[in-house]
């Protein structure tokens, strides 16, 4: 896969970058004022009542903080934090082994939860309701079931993909929250809290900038900014200006609009190939050589957000905004 500043891919860099830039309170926790307002109150009740939260449901695009909530939630809430992934729980067994670890109260995040398989999905059902684990034990006729009880815990699960997820799973969430792309102007917020962690001072046109080119997701805006960096530290300046910062992303392939190489390469293959469509996502996936469910999860939704591309029964098709962001003229039928 080529190298791509602004995708989503998670590198070694990322993870110690994002744990020393992740916030660690609401407080600290920029924009999503409605998912964060809710939460607050729901949390409150939950203290008030000396019950554990009801279970919640995380979902939207990759890297909007859904992993970052999850530990908000279990702070909040003076718990501990217990984390697993869809794909890393294989067996019933270990399902049963995490959850009667768990302590009163205690947070469970499970990141993709839409990989869960049936037979750890199931058991996960009379987790959730009434915190009990019915467990078959033995083979053939000497088998038997038995009931464990659990302590009451919270389960934060979080996905890319709320669509992949079963209804009965989705049901037993109480509360369900939708990560949303952030605005502007709080990607440059974060880009401002994470510049000063870093130790380094960046101007408000910068941030801007930067923001405006991040694709709506706080973890780019935090990489793009760690690229702008070393560009201003190799010139010897100790402050990110606007100049800087334009040079740097245009080095870095990033346009006004955070598009990139592989984005400028599906959007022009569909226009110069398939006269702007439609043409189906099988088609647009071989073209550029990338698989079908990377160009839907990963490149798609973000031109789909932005208006370049829309869905139609047909396939996709590109938008007069993209044309215009191409300067290339609309094809008349
Ligand atoms: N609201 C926010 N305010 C400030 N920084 C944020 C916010 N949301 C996310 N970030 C930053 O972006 C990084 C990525 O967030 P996080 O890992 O929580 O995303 P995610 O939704 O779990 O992504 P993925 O779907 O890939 O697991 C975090 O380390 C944090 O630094
Ligand atoms: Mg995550």
């Amino acid at each position: 896969m080529e190298n791509r500043i602004v995708s989503d891919i998670v590198s070694p860099e990322d993870v110690s970058l994002e744990l020393s830039v992740r916030p660690s309170s609401f407080e600290h926790y920029i924009g999503q004022e409605q998912v964060k307002h809710n939460l607050k109150i729901f949390i409150e009740a939950a203290k008030i009542r000396e019950e554990s939260l009801d279970h919640v449901l995380l979902y939207g695009p990759p890297g909007l903080g859904k992993t970052t909530l999850a530990s908000i939630i279990a702070s909040e809430m003076s718990v501990q934090l217990k984390t697993t992934s869809g794909p890393a729980i294989e067996r019933a067994g270990d399902l049963a082994a995490i959850l009667t670890s768990l302590a009163p109260g205690d947070v469970l995040f499970i990141d993709e939860i839409h990989r869960l398989n049936r037979a750890v999905e199931e058991v996960l059902y009379s987790a959730m309701e009434d915190f009990c684990l019915d467990i078959v034990i033995g083979r053939g006729e000497g088998a038997r079931s038995v009931r464990i009880d659990l302590p009451p815990f919270t389960l934060v699960g979080a996905t890319t993909r709320a669509g992949a997820l079963s209804a009965p799973l989705r049901d037993r969430f109480g509360v369900l929250c939708r990560l949303e792309y952030y605005e502007t102007k709080d990607l440059a917020k974060i880009i401002t809290r994470t510049a000063e962690i870093f130790g380094i001072e960046v101007i408000e046109p910068a941030a801007f900038e930067i923001a405006k080119r991040s694709r709506g997701t706080p973890r780019i805006a935090n990489r793009l900014l760690r690229r702008v960096r070393d560009f201003a530290q190799v010139q010897g300046n100790d402050c990110i200006d606007l100049d800087i910062t334009n040079n740097a992303l245009d080095q870095l392939q990033v346009d006004k609009q955070g598009l990139d190489h592989i984005d400028h390469k599906l959007l022009l293959s569909m226009i110069e190939k398939y006269r702007g469509g439609p043409v189906g996502v099988e088609t647009i996936s071989a073209t550029i050589g990338e698989e079908v469910t990377t160009v839907e999860e990963v490149y798609e939704p973000y031109l789909l957000q932005i208006g370049f591309i829309q869905r139609t029964p047909r396939g996709r098709v590109v938008t007069e905004l993209a044309y215009r962001h191409f300067k290339m003229e609309v094809p008349k039928d």
